[in-house]
């Protein structure tokens, strides 16, 4: 019986998004190799998964033993050429094109040629990254969302060159982890962030305007428009930085003023308030 070619897969990077990507892999029975080049990274996505899964644990939604079984099924290394026969590679490490570039160029070189490249990035071009390798048919996005155990979709993103088959098959393969996949083309922010990252900038607008408070401004959209999270919290889980870089491609990409990142986020990021990774965004954590 062939194998289906998702029982094996690679993740490049143990952030937040890559060990949510491996964690929800291993929970649908798949092998996954977690690559980062940094130890310690590798150390505290195994935690994060650890973390995650005691919460479903405590929420009932799987078994102790069934835990165990997850975290038997991941490896994890720290040089890519322990990629080997995995029909699928995931990348998600952090969202600059020349990192992302040579990313790709090594898998293009170290991995059987039927293997689907596939990015986590948010906003990057597919069709950019897909151009460092001699597959561009087989390079896509496979697009994410924080926190990735927990949220169902997962945006398809075909390059200039994606091939149907590989469309296809990232499709199934987005069923089979019980995610929900939607296709869309390469365009700067796909979908997903064309819609939601101008809300957010928006939302900083007001705050900076003194429309209302930072906790009006979030309870309007949580009450009124029955958003789990009001949109300066959901800046501070995505990170102000990736925002703001999320805005500088729309703006760049798409040419119109109405994407320019409002000066307080820029003034945020400059002093390094971040979100819930520093402490200190719209709102303080411990
Ligand atoms: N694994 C990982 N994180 C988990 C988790 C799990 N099993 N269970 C909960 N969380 C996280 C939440 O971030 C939050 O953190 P803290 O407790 O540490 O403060 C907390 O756990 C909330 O847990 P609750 O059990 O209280 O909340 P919930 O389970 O009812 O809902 C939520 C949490 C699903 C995140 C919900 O608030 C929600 O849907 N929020 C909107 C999320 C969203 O819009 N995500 C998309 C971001 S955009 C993106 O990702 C794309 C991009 O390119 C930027």
């Amino acid at each position: 019986m062939s194998v289906p070619f998702y029982s094996k897969v690679g993740v490049v990077g143990a952030g937040t998004m890559g060990n949510g990507i491996v964690q929800v892999f291993a929970t649908h029975g798949t092998e996954v190799l977690m690559l980062d080049s940094n130890p310690k990274a590798l150390e505290g996505g195994l935690g994060a998964i650890e973390k995650s899964l005691g919460r479903l644990i405590k929420k009932e939604k799987i078994s102790e033993e069934e835990a165990r079984a997850i975290v038997g099924r991941i490896s994890t290394g720290t040089d890519l050429s322990a990629l080997s026969d995995q029909a699928l590679v995931i990348e998600a490490v952090v969202e600059r094109a020349d990192v992302k570039a040579t990313i790709f160029e090594t898998l293009d070189s170290i991995t059987p040629q039927s293997t689907i490249l596939a990015t986590n990035t948010s906003s990057i071009s597919i069709t950019e990254i897909a151009a460092s390798t001699n597959r561009p048919d087989r390079v896509i996005g496979m697009h994410f969302m924080n926190p990735v155990p927990l949220m169902k979709l997962v945006e398809v993103i075909r390059g200039q060159a994606t091939s149907a088959e590989t469309t296809a098959a990232v499709v199934a393969c987005s069923e089979a982890i019980g995610k929900v996949p939607v296709e869309a083309n390469d365009y700067p922010g796909f979908v997903s962030n064309r819609v939601l990252m101008p809300m957010i900038n928006e939302a900083v607008f007001c705050l900076m305007e003194g429309v209302a408070t930072r906790e009006g401004i979030d309870t309007v959209m949580k009450l009124g428009m029955a958003h789990p999270m009001g949109p300066l919290t959901l800046a501070d889980l995505i990170g102000l930085d990736v925002c703001l870089d999320i805005m500088e491609v729309l703006h760049d990409g798409l040419g119109d003023s109405k994407y320019r990142p409002c000066p307080l986020l820029r003034r945020m990021v400059a002093a390094g308030q971040l979100g819930r990774k520093t402490g200190k965004g719209f709102y303080e954590y411990e």
